[in-house]
């Protein structure tokens, strides 16, 4: 038989490379380790399984935290997709029958999360910093400039916590209002120059740059009033793109940075662009540390990073709480964050809503007539008037609230009781270490707490409302601490944008046959990347008389 001679040789020639005796057992010891390690995998998932009592929810390959998802989307059984928290809302606790679910995931192994749409379980976590502390691996995202408030727990919160406190005052929050009043003026008088129509592809186009203004005046002492859109204006020596553009790509992309090494940041565009934002930002954030050093105190220094600094520089009684240049640009960062995604989302999608909903608006507009009849800048003392722009506010946060997900972990074996839409109560044991997620989305599209969840109705937030089951802020002792910051620029620049223009959905020959349903979710339209982003928000402002 020629033909099996050439098999032979190749047989004996493998032999005599790889002796094989020894051949044959590395690849069974190989095999059974994989074997061992996949059983262990399944046992720790079982065992996770078990500890919860098969409490229902989720069950997949790999755990929601990992940043895969970013890459692969939805796989059922597999991975949950990066807009879980957004897109499934209430979903998931509709399918368990629980305000509560759970996801498990096999690898890492047997991950437990336990998803809380339910506000006692909610209040009880929020309540006890010591039972319930923040998982801070979870915050390595928001860490590339340093350590800071957002991602610390015990002492080293503590710290950052007596530090930044006293910048979130009450003469701050006034400070914030004129200077939010400044900034719009400016909008309307040199941006706008008081036309009738002004239309947007994109009201994020309009909100970043108030917002990034708003800080910039408010948090920072900048005499820069509006920030202009243009990206042609002169840059500071030393820099190849504006500060704007340089945060913008630095929110965007910020988890290119933790999943891809360093050496890897060169190899395609995109990627280099995101490694130049991250150091444009950081040089930014220097030279406002360096530049406001160097001012030295002066007599109206109430801003934001101004009175960060003072603590730091003159912490009084306790000499070892300051803060090191790591940190301070760690905690800079953060703010820079809040202050300018989060706001600059809230107020994108506040527009949004009130386009929309023009009845809302007309409601809206009429209570800022009663308050502010004549062409009187309004003053921080007409605030507490507005009740009206507060619950749009307020209402736009319930439906889009932009951290979609407040993680927190047991530091003890514990019990949560979950209840359900009829009234049942059911125990869960929680073993030390689970993570639980205050999903807000969940929360707030509960219709146990909202009814209609998905209708825009700002009136619910002015008679009695479930006060518990509002969590955009967070709550409790690791609650929002800009919380106050926000709501005094946000109903400053809506008071004066609606009582000057009413705002509506531009109109796109594309769209002029869509139904109100499709208008509504293209407009809602939005996605989980740092915060929630709006996707495309197109919308005219037209000068009322
Ligand atoms: C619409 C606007 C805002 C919303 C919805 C919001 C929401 C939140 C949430 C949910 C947390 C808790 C995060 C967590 O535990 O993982 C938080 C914490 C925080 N926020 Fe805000 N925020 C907003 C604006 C701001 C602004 C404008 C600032 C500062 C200028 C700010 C500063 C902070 C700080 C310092 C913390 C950390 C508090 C701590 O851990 O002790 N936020 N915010
Ligand atoms: C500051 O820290 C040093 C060493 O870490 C310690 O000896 C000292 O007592 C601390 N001072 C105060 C005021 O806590
Ligand atoms: C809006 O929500 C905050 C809590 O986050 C609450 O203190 C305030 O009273 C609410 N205001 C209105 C008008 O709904």
């Amino acid at each position: 038989m020629p033909y099996s001679l050439p098999k032979l040789e190749l047989y004996r020639d493998i032999r005599l490379l790889l002796p094989w005796p020894s051949a044959r057992s590395v690849v069974i010891l190989l095999a059974s380790l994989f074997i061992a390690y996949f059983l262990n995998l399944y046992r720790y998932f079982r065992l996770a399984v078990l500890s919860i009592n098969d409490f229902p929810g989720g069950r997949t390959v790999f755990s929601v935290e990992l940043i895969l998802n970013r890459f692969f989307g939805s796989i059922p059984g597999v991975l949950l997709s990066a807009d879980y928290s957004w897109t499934e809302r209430y979903d998931p606790y509709e399918k368990a029958r629980w305000d509560i679910h759970s996801t498990i995931a096999a690898w890492p192994r047997g991950s437990t999360s336990l998803w809380l749409a339910d506000a006692d379980a909610i209040k009880e976590v929020t309540s006890s910093r010591v039972r319930f502390p923040k998982p801070v691996d979870m915050y390595a995202v928001l860490k590339v400039f340093g350590p800071n408030i957002v991602g610390s727990e015990f002492d080293e919160w503590k710290k950052f916590r007596r530090i930044t406190a006293p910048a979130f005052s009450e003469r701050n929050n006034k400070y914030v209002w004129d200077a939010t009043v400044r900034v719009m003026m400016n909008v309307f008088e040199n941006s706008w120059g008081w036309r009738d129509e002004i239309t947007v592809d994109h009201a994020t186009e309009l909100t970043l740059p108030i917002a990034l203004s708003v800080l910039a005046v408010a948090g920072f002492g900048s005499p820069i009033d509006f920030i202009e859109e243009k990206d042609e204006a002169p840059l500071r020596p030393g820099h190849d793109m504006s500060f704007k553009q340089a945060l913008h790509i630095v929110a965007k992309d910020i988890w290119i940075k933790l999943v891809l090494p360093e050496w890897a940041y060169g190899l395609y565009p995109r990627f280099r662009r995101m490694r130049k934002a991250f150091a444009e930002v950081e040089l930014y954030m220097r030279e406002m540390i360096y530049e406001r050093r160097t001012l030295g105190k002066t007599e109206d220094r109430f801003d934001l990073f101004g009175l960060l600094l003072d603590g730091n520089d003159n912490p009084g009684v306790d000499e070892n709480v300051t803060l090191t240049d790591d940190e301070l640009l760690g905690n800079l960062f953060i703010f820079l964050l809040g202050g300018h995604e989060a706001s600059a989302h809230t107020l994108c999608f506040t527009f949004a809503a009130l386009a929309l909903y023009q009845e809302e608006q007309e409601i809206l507009y009429q209570q800022i007539l009663k308050v502010l009849p004549s062409d009187k800048t309004p003053s921080y003392e007409d605030m507490h008037s507005l009740t009206q722009s507060m619950a749009v506010f307020n209402e736009t946060l319930r439906m889009f609230s932009p951290v979609n997900v407040i993680p927190k972990y047991s530091a003890e074996d514990t019990i949560l009781t979950a209840s359900s839409a009829n009234g049942d109560q059911m125990q869960i044991p929680v073993p030390k270490g689970t993570k639980l997620f205050i999903h807000t989305p969940g929360l707030h599209y509960n219709p146990r707490y909202w009814p209609e969840p998905e209708t825009f109705k700002p009136g619910r937030f002015l008679g009695d409302w479930p006060r518990d089951a509002f969590m955009a802020y967070s709550a409790g002792s690791r609650g929002c601490m800009g919380r106050k910051f926000f709501e005094t620029e946000g109903v400053a620049v809506l008071t004066l944008i609606v009582k000057y223009y009413k705002i509506t959905v531009k109109d796109e020959p594309q769209f002029a046959s869509e139904t109100f349903g499709e208008r509504k979710a293209r407009i809602f339209n939005a996605r989980n990347i740092l915060t929630l982003t709006p996707n495309r928000v197109p919308l005219s402002f037209s000068r009322r008389r």
